[in-house]
């Protein structure tokens, strides 16, 4: 499973803990370079979730990286956000939920899963860049990335931006329930033996704690453009 010879494709890799705000970030920052987006996690998600629906034991190794490896899982790009269909359903709401979270963070801790999804990643890398959503794009998905960064805020700001986004969303849930799972899969992500979420050497480290959603987008885009001065934002 050699990296593609991707290198005339940048590659912005972002990583860090769930909540800290990758995914808007992501979303705005690739836009505003005309670039693809990569949400990785949707991915971890679509496999939970087909083995939420097919009833496939979460401790089930051997189904689960049967069912990544045959994942019928289309990416849709929308005027705001890009739509997740699976088996040519629009699942985009249903993976955001909760339990489907929970679950990909069970699939997401076995190896054979995450070998299966790794071509699947490489393949979003298309001209004329790419932006990574992740927990391992610099460290194992695309280590030669030029930008890495590491995008991070309390744990305490990031369970009140997902409580605030699930509200949002009408999905009725407890801030402190929130919390709680919060720290759990922060926990499973970091110490899973595959892939754990780390902060890569090479990586810039932004904590968004106190920083609003423009000042984080503004910062990404001014290092895009210092690390591929052809990135036009
Ligand atoms: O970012 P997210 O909450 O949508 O991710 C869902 C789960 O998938 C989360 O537990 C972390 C895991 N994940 C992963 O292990 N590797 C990735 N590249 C992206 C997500």
């Amino acid at each position: 499973m050699t990296e593609p010879d991707g290198g005339a494709v940048p590659v912005i890799a972002i990583d860090g803990p769930g909540g800290a705000g990758k995914g808007t970030i992501c979303r705005r920052v690739a836009a505003r370079l005309g670039w693809i987006l990569l949400d990785s996690g949707a991915l971890y998600r679509l496999v939970g979730l087909d083995a939420l629906r097919k009833g496939v034991d979460l401790g089930d190794e051997q189904g689960l990286a049967a069912l990544a490896r045959s994942l019928d899982a289309v990416f849709v790009p929308g005027p705001d956000e890009v739509h997740a269909q699976l088996g040519g359903v629009d699942v985009t709401e249903v993976i955001r939920a909760e339990p489907v979270g929970r679950a990909a963070s069970r699939v997401a801790a076995i190896p054979a899963v995450r070998v299966a999804l790794i071509d699947r990643q490489r393949a979003f890398r298309r001209l004329p860049g790419l932006v990574a959503d992740g927990r391992d794009m610099g460290s194992v998905v695309f280590t030669d990335s030029a930008l890495k960064i590491y995008l991070t805020a309390s744990a305490e700001e990031r369970a009140r931006r997902r409580y605030k986004q699930l509200k949002d969303k009408g999905i009725d849930v407890s801030l402190s329930a929130l919390s709680r799972d919060m720290v759990d899969r922060d926990r499973r992500d970091a110490e899973r033996s595959v892939a754990p979420l780390k902060v890569c050497d090479d990586a810039r480290v932004l904590d968004t704690t106190a920083m609003t959603i423009d000042t984080v987008v503004a910062t990404v885009l001014e290092w895009s453009r210092e690390v591929f001065p052809q990135a036009g934002a």
